[in-house]
């Protein structure tokens, strides 16, 4: 099981600083939440935060891009530094041409599936995908609560996965906390994100990773 803490909780204008103490607090993945304001109400970072934000560390960026038609920013994305990057599959009309074109610009393709679009949804295009995102809030903030229900629908995600590609990586975004990690685990989940979680513990970024794993 992997945690990779979102930085949509910290201080944007320390982001490097940020990506660094997430290395040294153990993170496995950096989360970097993309917002344009259209597919979502928020604006948040583009490109080039995150080109800017590798050069404070090495490990895996994990760059989930909520926006519409995000296939005009596959090549940004992956020259700035992204690993994976996660599109949702309310976003474009062709879910299953972007994810071929993440891959090959050398990146691992992310489906993500908003709290209220059904599973059947992402079926079709599951084996072209390294990492399914189930959000389990309504994408556009952090800090809110997960939403009940979210666990069958991980159940019903990690049944699909055994099926048709047990490679896949089901990564749980929003509302995660010790108690929502541990069941979304037990229900399948191989990757937590956590951004209030990591930022708010009274004992600090590493306490949170830990008492997550
Ligand atoms: C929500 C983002 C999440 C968010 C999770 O739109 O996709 O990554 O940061 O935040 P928490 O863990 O605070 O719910
Ligand atoms: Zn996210």
């Amino acid at each position: 099981m992997l945690v990779a803490p979102s930085l949509l909780s910290a201080d944007f204008s320390r982001l490097g600083e940020e990506v660094a103490a997430l290395e040294q607090a153990g993170a496995d993945w950096v989360h970097f939440d993309v917002m344009d304001g259209h597919f979502v109400p928020p604006i948040t970072i583009g490109p080039r935060t995150v080109e800017h934000c590798r050069r404070y560390a090495r490990l895996p960026f994990d760059v989930h891009v909520m926006i519409e038609n995000p296939e005009r920013y596959i090549e940004a994305f992956r020259d700035a530094g992204a690993n994976t990057l996660s599109v949702h599959v309310e976003a474009t009309r062709h879910i299953h041409r972007v994810l071929d074109t993440i891959r090959k610009a050398g990146l691992k393709p992310g489906i993500c599936l908003n709290p209220g679009s059904p599973l059947t949804l992402v079926e079709p295009v599951l084996k072209e995908a390294d990492l399914l995102v189930m959000m389990c809030v309504n994408p556009g903030w952090g800090g809110q609560t997960f939403i009940d229900g979210s666990l069958d629908r991980i159940k019903d995600a990690r049944a699909l996965r055994d099926r048709l590609n047990p490679a896949l990586d089901i990564e749980i975004d929003g509302g995660v906390t010790a108690e929502t990690g541990r069941q979304s685990v037990q229900a399948g989940a191989t990757v937590l994100v956590a951004g209030n979680f990591v930022y708010t513990h009274p004992r600090g970024k590493k306490a949170a990773i830990d008492q997550l794993r």
